[in-house]
């Protein structure tokens, strides 16, 4: 009889569900993993035209993006890209997430407020996650807050701290992010306009195609850092205050 009734429930879930399958669900995009990109803004700022207020709050990374990824990429292409032209994004969707993402997820350009920074990353990245506007923000900046992932507060713990004149060997780095997030990330140097010092810029760790928890990188990029020696920098702002 029990048995009977849940048989009928199943046939009936399943008629109802087989037409939504195929008509008006969207297309779920293809990934492996994604990677969650935090940016060092003083070392955004010795490279780029950057906002002449560097965001708060001073001393920590912030939010690039989080990207889908390819485990087995193409050349030029890590991921799936701009899935939909249309699909721009809408302020009204994350208006209650406005607060956190300035404070996080700051645009570093001259170039960009941040709203159309938020917008680009959408468009590029976001419609490709399978997230709506709002998960994909929410989901981004819930990495961004966990303690696991405060690479600042992490590199510190392993006295690896922001400064103009110290620097660091790039196994050094490596290994207290590996030690203080629980994963090896990818990290991404990159040369002072200035004076071609060697600047820690980027960290990509590595997070589930749910965008929900960090895990092992299974694939290596180009770091465009030094491997041996201590030459990378962590910069403070302003960068050359004795030239
Ligand atoms: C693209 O975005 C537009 C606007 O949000 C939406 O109406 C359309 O369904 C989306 N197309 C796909 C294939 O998801
Ligand atoms: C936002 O993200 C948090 C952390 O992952 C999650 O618990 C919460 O349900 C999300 N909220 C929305 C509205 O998506």
């Amino acid at each position: 009889m029990a048995v009977e009734r849940v048989m009928i429930k199943v046939a009936l879930s399943l008629a109802l569900l087989l037409p939504l399958a195929s008509s008006s669900a969207v297309e779920e995009v293809k990934f492996d993993f994604m990677y969650f990109v935090q940016q060092w803004p003083a070392s955004y700022c010795a490279t780029n035209p950057c906002r002449a207020k560097p965001p708060p709050p001073a001393g920590a990374f912030t939010i690039h993006g989080l990207w889908p990824n390819y485990l087995k990429p193409t050349p030029g292409k890590p991921g799936p890209e701009n899935c939909n032209s249309s699909d721009h994004l809408n302020p009204s969707q994350i208006q209650d997430l406005v607060n956190p993402l300035t404070q996080q997820w700051p645009s570093l350009s001259r170039a960009m407020n941040n709203l159309e920074f938020w917008g680009h990353e959408w468009q590029k990245h976001g419609t490709c996650s399978n997230f709506n506007q709002h998960g994909y923000f929410n989901a981004t900046l819930a990495l961004k807050i966990k303690p696991s992932n405060d690479i600042a507060k992490i590199l510190a713990e392993s006295h690896i701290v922001p400064s103009n004149k110290n620097a660091y060997g790039f196994g050094e780095i490596s290994d207290a992010v590996a030690k203080g997030t629980g994963f090896r990330a990818n990290l991404q140097c990159i040369k002072d306009k200035a004076n071609g010092e060697t600047l820690l810029y980027q960290v990509y760790q590595c997070v589930d195609r749910f965008g929900k928890n960090v895990v092992r990188c299974e694939a290596k990029m180009e770091s465009h850092c030094p491997a041996s020696g201590k030459r990378i920098k962590l910069p403070v702002l302003p960068l050359h205050s004795a030239l």
